[in-house]
């Protein structure tokens, strides 16, 4: 007899865009994509700025009737029925309001990037260690299949000892007299909203980076990287163009992360512009077509191949009866799973990672002189920061 599936209590923090995305996902049926150990149910939604609002998005994504809708994220945080918070807020928002979540005792899965600071991220995973409770930084691609196989790859040596790796996301939102498509107060843009395209696209070029040159590391091995960057600055004062290169001395390896807001990965709309990761080794490469946050496809190449091109597609699975499957449900599973198991971090994404992660991004943003407001980037907890009650 099948055992009853491990079930987790979702509270979603922020009703935007990508809040839409993750809480459909859960409200997937686990089986259509092969799960039957956990489950999810989303109990609750909060708006930082009207209950009306949480309410018509728990309607929208076709909640349950039941879900609670809060008009503050104090009011959510504070609920006995919510085992697990989601927090959705732009990044700039995510130390505030991921504290005000873990100083309530709540387990959290974080939006990216983790935090505007390194030293706010450290701050973050100190409380989540005091308060005994589960904390991820929800960088989904992770959790893709996809990833995981070209992971098993690089680890039993598919491509030979890997030296390099290139990876890109970015956008072409150029737009008539020298703007992008995105209006100043945008939070891609804005650096209210600790806009930009490092923290909020480069970060996946770093996570190709990390995921198969750092992370795959031995644990006594693991090697802090050194980090030369070049920033191109929007006229707001955000990074509209970034290249970073990780270097890994110890293990002769160098990662390449492009990011960019005036030229795409994906050139025309139909993937031609080739693959938006390529990971290099001394038997071969792996490419991965992007974008490089959903990727659907790696192919492999090997250097004896004779020109054969192994291409494997990776299709993200749908629920049929409620039309949906976007692939951030993978990483809802871990964290289930997590908690099932008692774990407070995932070992796909470990503390100390995103932390590593963190602090290339901060050290590259200073090589190029990008500043973010003392608000943002204060690493001191309020409860009644703006960042917190909604205060615009
Ligand atoms: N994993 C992914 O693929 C992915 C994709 C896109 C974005 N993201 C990440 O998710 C986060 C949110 O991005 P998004 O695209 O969902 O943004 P969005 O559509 O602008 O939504 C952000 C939400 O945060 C809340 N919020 C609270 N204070 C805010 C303020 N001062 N300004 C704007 N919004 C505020 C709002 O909801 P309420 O006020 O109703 O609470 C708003 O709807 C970012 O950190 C981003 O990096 C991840």
């Amino acid at each position: 007899m099948a055992s009853t599936p491990y079930t987790v209590r979702w509270g979603i923090m922020a009703t935007g865009w990508i809040a839409e995305m993750f809480t459909k996902d859960l409200l997937t049926n686990p089986a259509c994509r092969g799960v039957s150990d956990v489950r999810h149910e989303v109990v609750a939604a909060a708006s930082s700025s009207a209950k009306d609002r949480a309410a018509s998005f728990l309607s929208m994504v076709g909640a349950p009737s039941t879900a609670k809708p809060y008009g503050s994220y104090h009011e959510l945080v504070a609920d006995p029925d919510v085992d697990i918070i989601y927090v959705a807020t732009p990044h700039s928002h995510h130390f505030q309001n991921a504290m005000l979540a873990l100083e309530a005792g709540k387990n959290v899965l974080c939006e990216k990037s983790l935090t505007v600071t390194a030293s706010q991220a450290r701050k973050l995973v100190d409380k989540a260690r005091e308060k005994n409770v589960f904390f991820m930084e929800a960088v989904w691609t992770r959790y893709f299949p996809l990833s995981i196989k070209v992971r098993e790859l690089v680890s039993t040596g598919a491509i030979g000892q890997v030296y390099r790796v290139l990876a890109d996301l970015s956008f072409n939102k150029d737009a008539a007299e020298g703007r992008v498509e995105w209006d100043d107060s945008h939070r891609m843009v804005n650096p209210d909203l600790a806009g930009g395209a490092l923290l909020d696209l480069g970060i996946y070029s770093l996570t190709w980076i990390f995921q198969t040159l750092y992370h795959l590391q031995p644990e006594k091995e693991k090697e802090a990287p050194k980090v030369v960057a070049a920033i191109n600055k929007y006229h707001t004062g955000a990074d509209e163009m970034t290249s970073i290169i990780v270097q890994f001395p110890k293990h002769k390896s160098q990662g390449i992360a492009t990011t960019a807001l005036r030229v795409g990965t994906d050139v025309d709309g139909h993937n031609s512009g080739g693959p938006a990761i390529r990971i290099q080794g001394s038997g071969g490469e792996i490419q991965v077509m992007g974008p490089a946050y959903r990727p659907l496809q790696y192919k492999v190449i090997k250097k004896d191949g004779g020109g054969n091109v192994e291409v494997v597609d990776c299709p993200i699975p749908k629920d049929t009866e409620r039309d949906w499957g976007h692939g951030m449900f993978w990483e809802a599973d871990e964290c289930a799973r997590c908690l099932r198991d008692g774990k407070r971090e995932s070992d796909t994404l470990p503390w100390s990672e995103s932390i590593v992660i963190m602090e290339v991004m901060e050290e590259a943003l200073k090589q190029g002189g990008v500043q973010y407001p003392e608000l943002i980037t204060t690493d001191v907890f309020d409860a009644q920061s703006p960042l917190n009650t909604g205060k615009r």
